[in-house]
């Protein structure tokens, strides 16, 4: 676990560790708000009235941000934050980070195009469910100029009905199987411990304030993808992903390709669970594609081989075997030869 997720961690260090590890290059607001707070003690003393698992800089400044704080410099942060505090420490309390990405789906699309279909999708770790969608956004691949495969140049691929508000733009290098056509996907669901509501108001305003600062075109997807996917109500059953899957496997229809996916997910669950997870992904009728955290998903790393140069880097997996690497927002996808 990172350390300023780590509620083992001391309040002063986690700050440092995500202004210097996450936040770095990321966000400057973030930055100087978590490097601030390191050296705060009066914050760090109300920050530790909250339970560990609370003290999260991400929960912690998103909850601020749902409350008005204004991105900028510390020193004012740190006065709305103590004239705030009440209002904040109770979103923290009630809520978890639970960031949804719509992004991703643009390094999932080619995989799942991939496969035989038709596809009967489920998310494990949906959140509100804006990844359920891949075939109703549109996307803007491009290819890296010094790409040997293609050398430059972009393709655009978009909904069978046409173009979709939500365009995901997504560089990408190495012999990626770039999609003609939409996957078709005649069923879908997600399970998540606490589902967000993509039809509520409050819930999406969850979903704005943790999107970081300086991120507008994120801001700006988000709210394009929430419209498009209230257009068609996805389930999403709550509970754990572990004691759920299998009965909405058997859910599926006949004659679908099942795909359980999930991405930036299974960091939440201790190594046990990971492990039970991948053992249920094996032994279900299932195709199963990953997209998290180099060290993350069971064997994965190991079948790569060498961990790749960019410490950040997602792993794509299809099955367990690994087949790309993705910037964690889905920015960037690299197909592995
Ligand atoms: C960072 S969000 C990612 C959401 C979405 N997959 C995406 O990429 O946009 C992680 C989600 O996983 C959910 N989650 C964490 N542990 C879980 C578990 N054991 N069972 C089900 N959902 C879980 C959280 O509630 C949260 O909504």
């Amino acid at each position: 676990m990172r350390e300023s997720t780590d509620p083992l961690v001391d309040t002063s260090a986690r700050y440092r560790a995500f202004a210097e590890v996450e936040a770095r290059g990321m966000s400057a607001c973030y930055e100087r708000w978590a490097a601030g707070v390191a050296v705060d003690p009066r914050l760090v003393t109300l920050i530790d009235q909250l339970p560990p698992t609370k003290r999260q800089p991400n929960l912690l400044f998103g909850a601020a941000r749902l409350h008005g704080a204004a991105a900028g410099e510390y020193a004012p942060f740190a006065a709305w934050l103590r004239e705030h505090w009440a209002d904040v420490a109770a979103t923290c309390l009630t809520h978890v980070t639970q960031t949804n990405e719509p992004g991703r789906c643009a390094v999932l699309l080619p995989a799942l195009a991939a496969l035989a279909g038709p596809l009967a999708i489920i998310e494990v770790g949906a959140s509100a469910g804006l990844c359920l969608h891949p075939d109703r956004y549109s996307y803007r691949y491009r290819f890296a100029d010094d790409d040997a495969e293609s050398g430059g140049g972009e393709r655009m691929l978009h909904p069978a009905g046409g173009p979709s508000a939500v365009v995901l733009d997504c560089t990408v290098s190495g012999p990626a199987p770039l999609p003609e056509r939409m996957p078709e996907i005649v069923w879908r669901a997600g399970i998540d411990l606490g589902p967000l509501d993509v039809q509520s108001d409050a819930d999406v305003a969850w979903l704005e304030a943790l999107i970081w600062p300086e991120h507008d075109d994120r801001r700006a997807r988000l709210r394009a993808a929430v419209t498009v996917a209230r257009e068609q109500s996805v389930e999403i059953v709550r509970g754990d992903l572990n004691d759920e899957i299998a009965a909405l496997v058997a859910r599926a229809p006949a004659g679908a390709t099942v795909v359980v996916f999930h991405t930036a997910v299974l960091a939440y669950l201790n190594e046990t669970d990971r492990l039970r997870f991948a053992a249920q992904m094996m032994r279900l009728p299932v195709r199963w594609l990953s997209n998290e955290g180099q060290s993350v998903v069971p064997g994965v790393l190991e079948r790569l081989g060498e961990a790749p140069a960019e410490a950040s880097a997602f792993i794509l997996a299809l099955d367990g075997e690994p087949i790309a690497l993705t910037q964690p927002h889905g920015r960037s996808l690299h197909w592995l030869g």
